[in-house]
């Protein structure tokens, strides 16, 4: 079982392969020396439809696993499932020492910064899946949209702003694109299709207490959140989806995608690198939680913190939230489990993201 599992890899490495792999198939160097497959030709990929959509390829028990190098919505097998708790079991046994989790906890834009400043080569991906996965951005983007404000949080390099703005057709757009890294912030500034007419990218820390600059309460339409609430940890959960809240219009879409339980990049945690359950610091310094997917309902509902606030009211533990602590309605939250194969050395990879949309009350 040891064999499914590759090295851990650098946090650019890993969210490539998150990010990109979420919806394209693996570009294995491995394979580079074999002839074209012929799943990419129709004519004998039964399990491909034209034009390709992704998602749709799903393992049959007829099917050779290693005949393609993806599959779509394929659940972990028991072999994994054990492999994968005496991994955690092996995580937890050898936590990041205390010295260290303050050290990491204390300043965490810090290594980010470092991060955006190593990391200058492949940062922008044309990420064509967007308008597919959420459709409110096919929407805002139309001639007749009207004025509309898209807010992005954690933006990173603007690999979601970019293709957004690119394929943008609505005047009236403006985009607010915010990093608590002041060198992914520099990065999108400097990008040759910064402009400030349609966009605005900002230093903002969505877990702090104020409001991104030149936002007020209820003035934003859409929030795009991708791979970022994975890197706060659990105790800034409730002032994030609170201010998240806050600037957001009632009625107000969240387009959200993050890290799986169970995924890929969890198993691998070597040892020293726990932080808190299923809360990891990688090698470059940054951090990562891998969500539930009941577990992501009870946070954007509020249902999670308001066990909290009833427990210091009451001076006790009540076990049923309250309505009035609802803060986003669930419309949509769906696992997406992928299996990827590396034929060449035949490895099988789990990987698991979560994806929803939350619509404030
Ligand atoms: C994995 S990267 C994802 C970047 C971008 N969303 C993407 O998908 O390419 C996580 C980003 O979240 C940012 N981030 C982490 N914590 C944040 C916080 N509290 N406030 C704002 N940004 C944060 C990091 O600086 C980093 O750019």
């Amino acid at each position: 079982m040891a064999s499914t599992v590759l090295a851990q890899p650098a946090v650019a490495a890993e969210d490539e392969l998150a990010k990109e792999t979420s919806t394209l198939t693996v570009q294995d160097t491995s394979e580079a020396q074999l002839p074209p497959h012929r799943s990419h030709d129709p004519q004998y990929n039964m399990k491909r439809s034209d034009p390709f959509q992704f998602g749709s390829r799903y393992l049959q028990e007829e099917d050779n696993v290693f005949e393609f190098n993806a599959w779509d919505h394929v659940e972990t097998d028991d072999a994994y499932k054990e492999y994968a708790e005496q991994q955690y079991e092996m995580q937890r046994q050898s936590p990041v020492s205390d010295f260290d989790k303050r050290r990491f906890n204390s300043d965490p834009a810090k290594f980010w910064n470092v991060f955006y400043k190593n990391n200058t080569a492949n940062f922008f991906k044309n990420r064509k899946w967007l308008q597919q996965e959420f459709p409110v951005l096919d929407r805002v983007t139309q001639e007749d949209a009207g004025q509309i404000t898209l807010l992005e949080v954690g933006a990173g390099a603007g690999n979601t702003a970019f293709p957004i703005l690119a394929a943008n057709k609505n005047p009236k757009l403006k985009v607010h694109a915010c990093d608590y890294s002041k060198e992914a912030v520099k990065v999108m500034r400097n990008h040759e299709a910064y402009d400030t007419n349609v966009m605005q990218a900002d230093v903002w820390d969505a877990a702090g207490e104020d409001l991104p600059p030149g936002l007020g309460e209820n003035s934003v339409d859409v929030v795009l959140m991708v791979f970022i609430f994975s890197a706060l940890s659990p105790a800034q959960w409730e002032q994030a989806v609170k201010n998240i809240s806050r600037v957001l219009k009632p009625g107000g879409e969240v387009c959200f995608r993050d890290y799986g339980r169970g995924d890929l990049a969890q198993v691998r945690f070597k040892k020293g690198r726990y932080l808190e359950e299923n809360f990891y610091l990688r090698g470059d310094g940054t951090r990562v939680y891998f969500f539930d997917k009941d577990e992501l309902a009870r946070i954007w509902t509020g249902a999670a913190f308001a066990k909290k606030e009833n427990a210091a009211e009451d001076g006790r533990e009540s076990m049923e939230p309250q309505p009035s602590s609802s803060l986003f309605d669930i419309e949509e939250l769906g696992v997406d489990r992928r299996l990827l194969v590396n034929r060449a050395r035949r490895l099988k990879m789990y990987r698991c993201w979560l994806q929803g949309r939350f619509r404030k009350k």
